[in-house]
């Protein structure tokens, strides 16, 4: 009887100590205006060193951060100025936080297909916060979903080639130091149909987020969820 109490304690105690399950998802396919730009995963998007493991980033500030991958895409997406443009997961994006999405312009004499994205060079198109009802609960856009949310390119780009890159930081452990998770992929584009805008403020991956930030390192428990601001420049949104 006694080894059956102190079994059953021994599994009640496991159980006890069970973390919330990772979040676990990688980003390997854009949508442009609700359509696939890519026929399969990984086309125009770079396939991310997560692909199998699904693993997130914890250190905000290692190279990995940029891209995350080790090998560009075959091809270049079209991607109208204007357009909605949102990713498919390949997982539910179950945890809480922010997705940001962010734009780079390739250097003249350089190729989407082939540039590594490096430099003062990435300005932000697009971030969110939660909503929250009247039990205290928050959401955020697309939370629990099989995508990223919506946003838009906006119509004052520059034509020209980009890289579009795509972040969504789960933050349900973001109350200790380096936990914050970041999910991200980056995408080949070519942007028509734009304007004449001046993108900006302008920032380096590595080099944009600090590992103390304020929408990095916190409590979303005890913040007011409204008040959240995801690290990072300011949007440009054209
Ligand atoms: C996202 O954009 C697509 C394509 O424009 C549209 O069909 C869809 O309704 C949008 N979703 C939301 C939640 O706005």
């Amino acid at each position: 009887m006694q080894f059956f109490v102190s079994l059953l304690l021994i599994v009640a105690t496991a159980q006890a100590h069970c973390k919330p399950p990772p979040s676990i998802y990688t980003f390997p396919r854009l949508f442009v205006n609700g359509k696939a730009a890519e026929e399969r995963d990984w086309t125009v998007t770079r396939r991310t060193k997560n692909e199998n493991s699904k693993q997130g980033i914890e250190n905000p500030t290692v190279a990995d951060i940029r891209c995350y991958s080790n090998q560009n895409a075959a091809s270049i997406a079209t991607v109208p100025a204007g357009a909605t443009i949102h990713y498919i997961s390949t997982q539910q994006v179950n945890h809480p936080g922010p997705t940001q999405y962010y734009l780079a312009k390739v250097p003249a004499g350089q190729s989407a297909s082939t540039w590594d994205g490096s430099g003062a060079v990435w300005f932000k198109i697009y971030t969110n916060k939660p909503t929250v009802d009247a039990q205290k609960q928050q959401t955020w856009p697309a939370q629990n979903e099989y995508k990223t949310p919506n946003a838009t390119i906006p119509k004052a780009t520059p034509d020209g080639e980009y890289l579009l890159r795509v972040e969504h930081i789960a933050l349900h452990m973001a109350m200790q130091p380096n936990k914050a998770q970041f999910y991200l992929s980056c995408s080949q584009i070519k942007i028509t149909g734009g304007g004449s805008g001046t993108p900006g403020p302008l920032v380096a991956f590595p080099g944009a987020y600090k590992s103390n930030d304020p929408g990095i390192l916190v409590n979303i428990n005890t913040i007011a969820p409204e008040s959240y601001v995801g690290p990072g420049p300011a949007v440009w949104s054209g």
